[in-house]
């Protein structure tokens, strides 16, 4: 077909009466109209087949020469992702024919008129099967890569998992508002997106981090139960699961305990499941304490798929002739180990790799024994007394046949590190069940924590957090053994969303302000909209967000945000198909009263 014909057929020419993935053996009989892409063109020498693909999947078509001529010309002219329209009958394969391993796999269609909608260049990576290519070369070539039942699956499952969600809160009395982008900095702990502003030179919006406190702002303003599928933006380091642009359900409520939140996020991420992967999830999840959670696991979203927990051993050694833990304890720091079972055999080679890992990367040193039938063996166990491994043995619960993993300093730095140790065998001894889905509340964070950078407390969650009623009287004397009402849901180690009750009272907020850093004028100057808004009748409220790309993750069972995404940034925070971000015009910028100092 010729261009000028193309150009001429800006709409097909006939309207689709099926999907090519929908047909199935009770079609047979049936004349059907059909759209879509080369999937992959065999040819016979006479009979051409092509299997057609749409977003529900591809049927073969075959074209004969005796019978269709025309037709069959277009077949032999077509090439891989060209998009053609055809019409045919549908019909049964002949037995001995029939693919079992595809849904349209009992038919063909027997095609009788077919034009070319619009030719491809030769795509740059295979389409069919588990992805072959690059993801740079995925993401420059996004719209063929989305082409992939891969990726055709993980968008439709990411928006049965918003279906799900929307269904729940609609059905709980929960208004969906929107909130604006351009706004002010809210302080989530990354650092802000911001957009100049032509018509207020040398000032700016900041790009929400969160609708953290509009949100807030919504239940003074009486909207009692909020939601939102709200876009977030946040200039930090990218990882699998962190990009620069992502989306929350963002959630608050006027006068909720902890619990009613709880329950209610368990009651939505039920509907997710049940509308994106039809699993009833078991309810209610597991509570723990954040100081649990780190005593056990050395993590605050610990995976609870595999056990191997963390031991703290620093009773054990507390007697120790051993001069790096002798001088660890007298520090009043603390040793934690990591049992590993018989089972799981590290080599010489792969222990001193661990060690060297920590040391480089932990500036921690790492010790460790095998519990032999003769004893304990390695480089330290000859600084390791008789009583010292009978306690030791004790505490970590050892037998014979065991590596006991040993790492010794400051509790705060050691824990981390071993859970990490953790998180390293699971994935290389395969401890993981893969089909669990162990969801959990972390509880009773910390409200704030020391920031040797800053020199100061910071927030662990924000700083609009209340403080538990308990902990008030600590908030002066001792802030960091203050704990929050603030709570995170984490799934197999992915934190899904967190959230807390808020502070509702001007006074206590600028108390917090105070502890970190942020004097009254500052906290006026910059949060002065929220606690005038506090100040008029705001009653108590509370929240939750969850991230929907990481759900989208665990739903699809893929463990990188860019596979749920459509759009993903690179780790660089690229996007190599439109090449953003890109240079501007000087005169664009002059505009905007920016110089670009380079
Ligand atoms: P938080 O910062 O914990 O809380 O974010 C809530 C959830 O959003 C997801 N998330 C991300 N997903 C992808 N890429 C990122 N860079 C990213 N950062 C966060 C996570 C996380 O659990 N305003 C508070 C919520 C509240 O208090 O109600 C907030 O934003 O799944
Ligand atoms: P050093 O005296 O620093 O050479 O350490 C002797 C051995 O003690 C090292 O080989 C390590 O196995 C172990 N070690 C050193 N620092 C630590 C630490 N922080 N925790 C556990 N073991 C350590």
């Amino acid at each position: 077909m010729s261009e000028y014909r193309q150009a001429l057929m800006p709409v097909p020419p006939w309207r689709r009466t099926d999907y090519c993935g929908a047909l199935r053996a009770g079609d047979a009989g049936r004349e059907v109209a059909l759209w879509g892409w080369v999937a992959t063109r065999r040819d016979h020498g006479s009979l051409i087949f092509i299997d057609l693909r749409d977003r529900e999947g591809i049927v073969q078509l075959v074209f004969n020469p005796e019978r269709d001529a025309d037709a069959h010309a277009v077949a032999q002219a077509a090439r891989a992702e060209f998009y053609l329209a055809v019409k045919g009958r549908v019909v049964r394969r002949s037995e001995g024919t029939v693919n079992a391993e595809l849904p349209t796999g009992e038919i063909e269609i027997v095609v009788a008129v077919a034009e070319v909608l619009n030719p491809s260049q030769p795509p740059p990576f295979p389409l069919a099967g588990p992805d072959g290519a690059a993801e740079e070369v995925r993401l420059k070539y996004r719209y063929l890569d989305l082409r992939r039942a891969e990726m055709q699956r993980n968008l439709r499952r990411r928006h049965q998992a918003l279906r799900g969600a929307r269904a729940y809160l609609d059905a709980n009395g929960f208004i969906e508002i929107e909130t604006p982008i351009l706004f002010r900095a809210t302080p989530e702990g990354a650092r802000d997106y911001l957009v100049p502003s032509r018509v207020n030179p040398g000032r700016f919006y900041a790009l929400p981090q969160s609708p953290q406190l509009l949100k807030q702002i919504l239940m003074v303003g009486g909207f009692d139960r909020y939601y939102q599928i709200a876009r977030c933006f946040r200039d930090e380091d990218l990882r699998a699961n962190r990009q620069p642009e992502f989306s929350q359900i963002d959630i608050e409520m006027t006068g909720p305990r902890p619990e009613d939140i709880h329950e209610m996020a368990e009651g939505m991420m039920a509907s997710i499941y049940e509308y994106a992967a039809e699993i009833q999830i078991p309810r209610p999840f597991l509570k723990m304490p954040y100081e649990e959670a780190m005593e056990r696991y050395g993590s605050d979203k610990p995976d609870l798929r595999f056990g191997l927990e963390l031991k703290n051993l620093t009773d054990a050694f507390s007697g120790t002739q051993f001069k790096v833990f002798a001088e660890t304890l007298a520090r009043g720091d603390a040793i934690y180990g990591l049992a590993l079972p018989g089972a799981y055999q590290l080599s010489r080679r792969e222990l001193d790799e661990l060690a060297e890992g920590l040391r480089t990367r932990q500036s921690l040193g790492l010790a460790w024994a095998k519990i032999g039938s003769d004893g304990w063996q390695g480089p330290v166990a000859k600084f390791i007394g008789a009583d010292e491994r009978v306690s030791a043995a004790a505490a970590a619960g050892l037998s014979e046949g065991d590596t006991l993993l040993m790492v010794a300093g400051p509790r705060g730095k050691v824990r981390p590190v071993i859970g990490d140790l953790r998180l390293q065998m699971a994935a290389k001894f395969a401890l993981r069940d893969a089909t669990a889905l162990k969801f959990l509340w972390i509880v009773d964070f910390p409200l704030f924590e020391y920031s040797e950078e800053e020199k100061r407390l910071v927030s662990v969650n924000h700083p609009f957090t209340a403080p538990r009623p308990e902990d008030l009287a600590l908030l002066d004397a001792e802030p960091l053994k203050a704990r929050a009402l603030a709570y995170d849901m984490v799934l197999n180690g992915q934190e899904m969303g967190g959230g807390s009750i808020r502070i509702h009272n001007a006074e206590l907020q600028l108390r917090v302000f105070a502890l970190l850093g942020i004097e009254r004028a500052e906290a006026i100057a910059k949060f002065g909209f929220l606690l005038d808004a506090l100040a008029f009748g705001a009653p108590p409220h509370g929240g939750i967000a969850f991230g929907v790309d990481r759900i989208a993750m665990m739903v699809c069972g893929t463990d990188s945000l860019r596979d749920v995404m459509a759009f993903p940034k690179t780790q660089k925070a690229v996007d190599t198909m439109s090449g953003a971000p890109s240079e501007i015009d000087p005169r664009q910028l002059r505009e905007l009263s920016i110089r670009v100092a380079r």
